[in-house]
């Protein structure tokens, strides 16, 4: 087959017993030819010393065995020459099925690698949000979920804020535009903290209370190595009768524990918030140096975690007025309930759980960032 026209066949005659005989040559030799076709490159080779348009065997021999054909005979190979190319056709379509048919199934080729999905993970600031939470589960309490846009009532005045408080400035809120219209208390605004729900949680409940609030929350505060405008908190809320400041102290001792590990002190400093009274700052051990002081703690042996406090009893008035206005029986007199609440800054607790220096590591979606913690 190296010399296209050393392979041309010689026809002895025009009559059909001749043709017949040669083109049933031709059709047999294409049979064999075909069922040897394995894959694309072998089935593109044989179309081309076919069908090739120049240099084709059925253009070669057509041309001539036409050459010296009598002109009554013209049709006949014509026709034959018709058929044996759709022969030829027909079986690089076969060929092409053959070869596809045990690879693919409802078109798709099975026999191409697959795709790997790499099983998701939970963020890690999801993974501390829930290991927080757990802890207090374990402890009976439940979550409470509120709305991430708030009112000024919820955000700041239940929860005893004065009037000119500096958190209400625009420097710590973000507020949702055309609200001028509105009472100051039905202004809405980002919430700046986790706190609201307590309102909304006592609002729609008598004690005992103990609920847990995982959420989003926003300031108007520029992004840096330990800020980022939206941010996740924790809070946390008991409020029963005889809950004493005690009762927080070690509920507060067990949680830190739980998280970091038992080796952990915790103490508490005096603080202020105005939803709180007494008020405190929960600092813990420092875990990179064990208390000795080291970079990470300001050489100072211990980490400021969370913010706490006995509820105010301002707060139970304005829960109690809230519950009357909405038709519901009073239930949080100061004089027979107390309560203690905390709030703790989820990206803060896994900065330091995982020693992450830079806070935009959390948001930037970087895989290699975040694959550590699969
Ligand atoms: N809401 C306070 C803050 O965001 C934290 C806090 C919650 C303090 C509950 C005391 C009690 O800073």
């Amino acid at each position: 087959m190296s010399d296209v026209a050393d392979s041309i066949p010689q026809l002895a005659s025009y009559d059909d017993a001749s043709l017949d005989h040669n083109f049933a040559s031709l059709t047999a030799q294409v049979r064999t030819e075909a069922q040897a076709l394995t894959g694309a490159e072998a089935r593109e080779a044989f179309h081309l010393r076919w069908l090739g348009r120049k240099q084709g065997r059925l253009k070669l021999i057509s041309d001539a065995w036409l050459k010296t054909a009598p002109p009554d005979a013209r049709k006949a190979l014509g026709m034959r020459f018709n058929q044996l190319k759709q022969q030829i056709e027909a079986a690089l379509v076969d060929a092409a099925t053959a070869s596809a048919a045990p690879r693919t199934s409802a078109g798709i080729d099975i026999t191409l690698p697959g795709t790997v999905r790499a099983p998701g993970i939970e963020h890690p600031l999801l993974k501390t949000m829930h290991e927080i939470v757990r802890v207090f589960h374990h402890l009976g309490y439940s979550t409470a979920l509120g709305p991430q846009v708030e009112s000024d009532f919820y955000n700041f005045e239940a929860l005893n804020f004065p009037p000119n408080h500096p958190a209400r400035d625009t420097q710590d809120t973000l507020r949702i535009a055309c609200q001028d219209g509105r009472p100051q208390a039905d202004r809405l605004l980002m919430r700046t903290h986790t706190s609201p729900v307590q309102i909304r949680s006592m609002i729609a409940e008598a004690p005992p209370l103990r609920i847990v609030v995982p959420g989003k929350v926003h300031r108007n505060d520029a992004a840096d190595a330990t800020h980022s405008p939206v941010f996740h908190q924790v809070e946390g809320l008991c409020v029963d009768t005889n809950i004493t400041f005690s009762d927080l102290k070690g509920t507060l001792d067990h949680a830190m524990k739980a998280l970091f590990g038992s080796g952990v002190k915790t103490r508490f400093f005096p603080s202020f918030f105005p939803f709180t009274e007494p008020s405190a700052d929960v600092q813990i051990s420092c875990i990179f140096c064990a208390g000795n002081g080291c970079r990470k703690c300001k050489h100072s042996g211990w980490i400021e975690l969370l913010g706490c406090g006995m509820v105010d009893p301002a707060v139970f008035i304005s829960v109690d007025a809230q519950r009357i206005a909405q038709g519901r029986p009073p239930a949080y007199d100061p004089a027979k309930i107390t309560g203690f609440a905390f709030g703790m800054g989820v990206e803060r607790i896994a900065m330091v759980l995982h020693g992450v220096s830079d806070i935009g590591l959390f948001y930037s979606g970087d895989m290699r960032f975040l694959e550590q913690f699969a």
